[in-house]
């Protein structure tokens, strides 16, 4: 494949696994920082990078937003994030040939088509999808093995309204291997990310939930934890209990929830997160018998006021 030109604007911890992976790949990467400690010390490296955007003498190119989108309480703030957009937009718009802008960074469904899009085409003048191409592709790597996650990616996520743009990045992408499943709507790859990161966080609470029960009664979680990462099918089989609209029965699940948090009563042990799962699925028992109830009523004819 031809060597890409590639601008990663953004060059923290993702934007230099981003920069430097594509390098070794052959592609001729920019750096973009707003830091000049920060482009300094890329330079320093050998590394081409420059405090702003310049587009006006550069070939078609991939610009990788890889800014930072940290929260601010309950909540993205996307200041950083917006002014960074707003810069591409200015650049895009000194530019005559056409450019794929890629949201890189982790943000909530809706983002790149509800704030980028409308950024970048008021910044630039230009109408996405015919003055440029605008796409997802959401990073999965870990801050401590960056670089090595970058290379080796287990999946590759990219979506975009823009088939051409979907194709442009399968082909950047495909020489660093892994599973690759491509979406047609941005938010599909956007939620992605965020469900990818919020059930890890969930896994890790569950865990930790478990292990002051474990303490309380003088076990030790990490030989029952591993045991169960194997014997629990929710954890190996991807067919099962990962599909939405559909809570737990049976005779197991409903019993042993309640049961156990029961069991944490009587040993003093709080366990919100328990209290919360048996919530949620009342919650969607709830939600299920109403649509049942409505989709019965509809068949019948009978409607409601
Ligand atoms: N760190 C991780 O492990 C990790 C993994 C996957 C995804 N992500 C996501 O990737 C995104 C970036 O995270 P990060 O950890 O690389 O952040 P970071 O703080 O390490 O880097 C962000 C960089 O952007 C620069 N910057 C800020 N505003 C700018 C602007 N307007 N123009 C140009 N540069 C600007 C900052 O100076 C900084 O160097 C976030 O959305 C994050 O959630 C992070």
């Amino acid at each position: 494949m031809q060597p890409s030109r590639v601008f990663v604007v953004g060059s923290g911890v993702v934007g230099t696994a981003t920069g430097m992976g594509f390098r070794a790949a052959g592609n001729t990467v920019t750096f973009i920082d707003i830091s000049v400690p920060r482009v300094c010390d890329l330079r320093a490296q050998g590394l081409d990078a420059r405090t702003e955007l310049d587009l006006a003498s550069e070939p078609d190119s991939f610009i990788f937003l890889t800014l930072p989108t940290p929260n601010a309480g309950r909540g993205y703030d996307l200041g950083a994030f917006a002014a960074g957009s707003a810069a591409v937009g200015r650049a895009l718009a000194g530019s005559s040939a056409r450019h794929t802008v890629v949201v890189r960074s982790t943000v909530a469904p809706g983002t790149t088509e509800e704030l980028v899009r409308p950024v970048l085409e008021e910044n630039s003048g230009m109408t996405a999808g015919d003055g440029f191409r605008l796409a997802t592709n959401p990073e999965f790597l870990r801050a401590v093995s960056a670089e090595e996650d970058f290379s080796h990616p287990w999946m590759t996520v990219i979506a975009s309204r823009d088939p051409q743009a979907v194709a442009q990045l399968r082909a950047l992408l495909a020489p660093f291997g892994g599973e690759m499943r491509t979406f047609s709507d941005p938010a599909e790859a956007e939620f992605v990310k965020c469900a990818h990161n919020i059930f890890n966080a969930t896994k890790i609470s569950f865990w930790n939930e478990m292990w002051l029960v474990a303490r309380e009664i003088g076990l030790d979680l990490d030989p029952i934890a591993a045991t169960v990462a194997k014997s629990a099918e929710g954890s190996i089989n991807s067919r099962y209990g990962i599909r939405g609209g559909a809570p737990y029965g049976g005779a197991c699940l409903p019993k042993d929830t309640r049961g156990f948090l029961g069991y944490s009563d009587a040993i003093g042990v709080d366990m919100p997160l328990l209290q919360a799962v048996v919530e949620t699925n009342e919650r969607l028992e709830n939600v299920v018998k109403q649509e049942v109830e409505a989709a019965g009523k509809a068949a019948s004819g009978i409607t409601t006021a």
